[in-house]
């Protein structure tokens, strides 16, 4: 079949977030004067290396709204053991209402900006707002953040000291009503890259440019 969104795509349900998936899981904490809040986006990846930024994206909603009166945000990651609390904070709540309290997330403090945490998340990216950027549409708003701090749970490393999802079932969202569970990575070294103990992923540092 070929659809152009314009004109419908004639399926029972919209496939285009099932598409573009597995998408990594945001779990935004924020804070405002009205209270604290937490919501899932999966509209949410990693977009730089140096400095390390990510991008978020909704609609006008109170992490948006939070955001563009504090200037900060933490992103935090959803475990399989966490899957059904972190649904129980998605539903629209009043602004005003701490989703950590309604669904009885664990809350901690941010070290680098004043923002609430998932306690108990594998990581947190600590977050400075460094762009709001609204979308063809009108309706939609891109986030860029520039991480300033990461928070990393001891058991999310494996014995190398990798950070290694498996370990926790790192939750990634589908379309529909669906998620995906990381339980196995798979190692594959580029061709030129040299022999490595362990065997590691491409490099996530940026390459250090001699002074
Ligand atoms: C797994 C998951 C991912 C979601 N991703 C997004 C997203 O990327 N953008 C968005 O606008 N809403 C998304 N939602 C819906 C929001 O979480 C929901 O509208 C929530 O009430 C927004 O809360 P807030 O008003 O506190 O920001 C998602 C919901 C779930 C369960």
């Amino acid at each position: 079949m070929f659809y152009q969104p314009k004109d419908g795509h004639g399926l029972p349900h919209n496939p285009f977030n099932a598409i573009v998936a597995p998408r990594p899981i945001g779990w935004i904490s924020t804070r405002a004067s009205t209270g604290d809040n937490l919501a899932p986006y999966s509209f949410f990846n990693a977009v730089a290396y140096d400095p390390p930024q990510v991008i978020f994206a909704g609609d006008l909603k109170d992490s948006i709204k939070n955001v563009q009166e504090t200037g900060v945000f933490a992103v935090n990651l959803v475990a399989r053991a966490q899957l059904e609390v972190m649904n129980e904070t998605a539903p629209h709540f009043a602004r005003g209402v701490d989703e950590f309290a309604r669904a009885g997330v664990g809350k901690a403090e941010c070290e680098m900006i004043d923002c609430p945490r998932v306690e108990g998340s594998p990581a947190t990216l600590e977050c400075r707002m460094s762009q709001v950027i609204t979308l063809e549409g009108g309706d939609d708003f891109l986030v860029i953040g520039t991480v300033v701090g990461v928070h990393i749970a001891p058991s999310a490393l494996d014995a190398h000291g990798r950070f290694s999802p498996a370990l926790f079932g790192q939750m990634a969202r589908l379309g529909y009503m669906d998620y995906a569970e990381v339980r196995e990575a798979i190692t594959l070294p580029r061709p030129n890259d040299p022999p490595s103990d362990p065997p590691s992923d491409p490099p996530y540092d940026p390459p250090q440019v001699p002074a």
